[in-house]
């Protein structure tokens, strides 16, 4: 379970997240939506500690994660795995070793430096990778993959640490529709079949919809929705993103584009 109490971040004068709290039980598919500025990526990075937070705490299974220092912070950065709008992964680095680099936080570091893994960490990765429908990709460049393709490697590489919990900030943002749905399948894939708990930012109420059980409504840094999908109307749509639903619906739109 996820606890999040109170949780505030202040950039400057700018209150980026105002006193938010919500929890999350294991296994849940939440998406987290709200106009740009609106606060979902600091959410996700506070959660991650790749942001601290002004006040307010964070706790995972009874432990809380706002005290972890060194080998236990590096820990929870893993079992809190991040996917980014743009994949993040070595362009000119093959496959297999982009994901090999998700094994990382358990391997010693001069290993680490020199990319030498062991036979059944590259098995693990290959397995990974043959999961996701991936595995004829291992010895090319990243770069040569389409975008959806990247970001299954991305999503491949999280899975390698070992996840309790993926946070993705905008995964399909950089995606045409087809790849855009290839995606969302995986990660719902390995919600459902993983157990895997999913918080993914998404500017589009319609893949929120499609996807999640639940969501998160974020405005100008306050929670203003958290609810099940089902009860994501229009009133509640227009609360997130202020004007009439369809103007909301075609903001989220042209945001995501
Ligand atoms: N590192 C930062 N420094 C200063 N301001 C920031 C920083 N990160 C985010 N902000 C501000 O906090 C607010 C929320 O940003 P963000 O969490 O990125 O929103 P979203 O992901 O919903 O678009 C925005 O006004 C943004 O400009
Ligand atoms: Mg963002």
């Amino acid at each position: 379970m996820l606890e999040i109490s109170n949780l505030a971040k202040q950039f400057g004068t700018m209150q980026a997240l105002d006193s938010v709290s919500i929890q999350v039980p294991p296994g849940q598919f939440v998406a987290v939506v709200g106009c740009s500025g609106a606060g979902k990526s600091t959410l996700l990075r506070l959660i991650n500690r790749l942001v601290e937070p002004t006040s307010g705490a964070i706790s995972f299974d009874g432990q809380n994660v706002s005290l972890l220092k060194g080998h236990q912070l590096r820990e929870w950065r893993s079992r809190a795995a991040m996917i980014f709008q743009g994949y993040n992964l070595s362009p000119r680095l093959d496959v297999l070793t982009n994901v090999l680099v998700g094994a990382s936080t358990s391997i010693p570091q001069a290993r680490r430096l020199l990319r030498l893994y062991t036979k059944a960490e590259r098995l693990r990765a290959a397995a990974v990778l043959d999961d996701l429908g991936l595995v004829e990709k291992a010895f090319e460049r990243a770069e040569r993959l389409s975008g959806g393709q990247q970001q299954r490697v991305a999503i491949a590489r999280a899975l390698m640490q070992k996840p309790k919990l993926i946070l993705a900030d905008e995964p399909i943002a950089s995606l045409d529709p087809l790849n855009a749905r290839v995606v969302m399948e995986t990660l719902r894939r390995i919600n459902v079949e993983l157990g895997i708990t999913v918080l993914c930012n998404l500017h589009s109420i319609e893949t929120a919809r499609m996807y999640a059980s639940r969501a998160i409504g974020l405005r100008q840094g306050r929670l203003v929705f958290d609810g099940p999908i089902s009860a994501l109307t229009d009133e509640a749509t227009s609360e997130i993103y202020g004007g009439t639903p369809a103007e909301a619906e075609s903001d989220a739109l042209s945001e995501a584009a």
